[in-house]
């Protein structure tokens, strides 16, 4: 699938615009308790992301990737500026954007099969279709068997499929992810990251994803966008064209992929590109530990 292919329905091709967007925060004034302070965690961001595009987002802790994913999400306004979700200016949370949160975030009271229909449940969909579309995102995330089981009886990486199932099962057009696998070990994350894809290849869904993982934000994306802090805002945008699908074995030996992941640490290291490299980007077989996380 050429997934970055425009929807002839939609006469613009970007499904998330935001435009000029500054986020403020009160703060606790030490000094003074009566006073709030005022921190601007980002500001003058300018993001478009096109329709059915996979764009992860990097940058150092603590500059505004949850803030902004908050925003994308309806879950917080913004002080300055605008998001448009379909050309349609944000002024809330609505079930046009689903949200997987690090942490997983399942109603422990519920099965996995009552968490995967929450959504469908909101949007009033009859009980047997409810139990027919989830069951088709248990079965496509790989947990059919486990439908009547409690979160507390799941390993991390099952909760975080839950997550993800229960995010798609009420067919949002935009995937907001905020660290959905930091919190699994290195072998469920490599299978999550490769169902995702699958899935989004599957689905067509326009993906936000946030990582502290170089390799995984490289590996999923289409573009990578590099934030910097104080206040935060877009560093630089990186093209991804690796081709698609991706299988991470082959991926992560290639030259491609090995100089793409060098671009966004140098990015995210204030590094100046070397010319003599640029000049023969594909020759170049940097060193890199594919695990980098910054
Ligand atoms: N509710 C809040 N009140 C005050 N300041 C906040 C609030 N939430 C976030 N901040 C501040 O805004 C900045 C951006 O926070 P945010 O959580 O968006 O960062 P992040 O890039 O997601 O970091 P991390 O990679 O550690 O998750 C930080 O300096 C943080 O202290
Ligand atoms: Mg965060």
């Amino acid at each position: 699938m050429e997934s970055s292919a425009l929807r002839e329905d939609h006469p613009s091709p970007y499904n998330i615009q935001i435009k000029n967007v500054r986020r403020i925060y009160k703060i606790n004034n030490k000094n003074n308790k009566k006073e709030k302070g005022l921190f601007t965690a980002i500001d003058n961001f300018n993001l478009d992301v096109k329709y059915g595009e996979f764009l992860t987002i990097v940058g150092p802790s603590g500059c505004g990737k949850s803030t902004l994913l908050d925003l994308i999400s309806g879950l917080a306004l913004p002080d300055e500026g605008s998001i448009y979700i379909d050309g349609k200016e944000i002024t809330g949370p609505a079930l046009d954007r689903g949200f997987v949160m690090q942490g997983y975030a399942l109603f422990p009271w519920r099965t996995v099969t009552q968490n995967v229909q929450f959504g469908l449940e909101i949007q009033k969909v009859e009980k047997k279709e409810r139990q027919r579309i989830a069951q088709d995102y248990i079965e496509l995330v790989g947990l059919a068997g486990f439908e009547d089981r409690f979160p507390y009886e799941l390993s991390g990486g099952m909760k975080q499929r839950v997550a993800i199932a229960r995010a798609l099962a009420y067919n949002p057009k935009v995937l907001l992810m905020d660290e959905p696998f930091a919190a699994v070990d290195a072998q469920t994350r490599e299978l999550l990251q490769e169902e995702l894809l699958r899935i989004w290849e599957q689905t067509h869904k326009t993906v936000v994803f946030i990582t502290h993982s170089i390799d995984e934000a490289v590996f999923l994306a289409q573009r990578v966008v590099v934030m910097s802090s104080n206040p935060g805002s877009v560093k630089e945008m990186i093209d991804v064209d690796l081709p698609i699908p991706r299988k991470l074995g082959d991926i992560k030996i290639s030259p491609d992929f090995n100089w793409i992941v060098h671009k966004v640490w140098k990015s995210l290291h204030n590094e100046e590109d070397d010319p003599v490299h640029i000049s023969d980007k594909r020759s170049l077989e940097e060193e890199i530990d594919p695990n980098t996380v910054i």
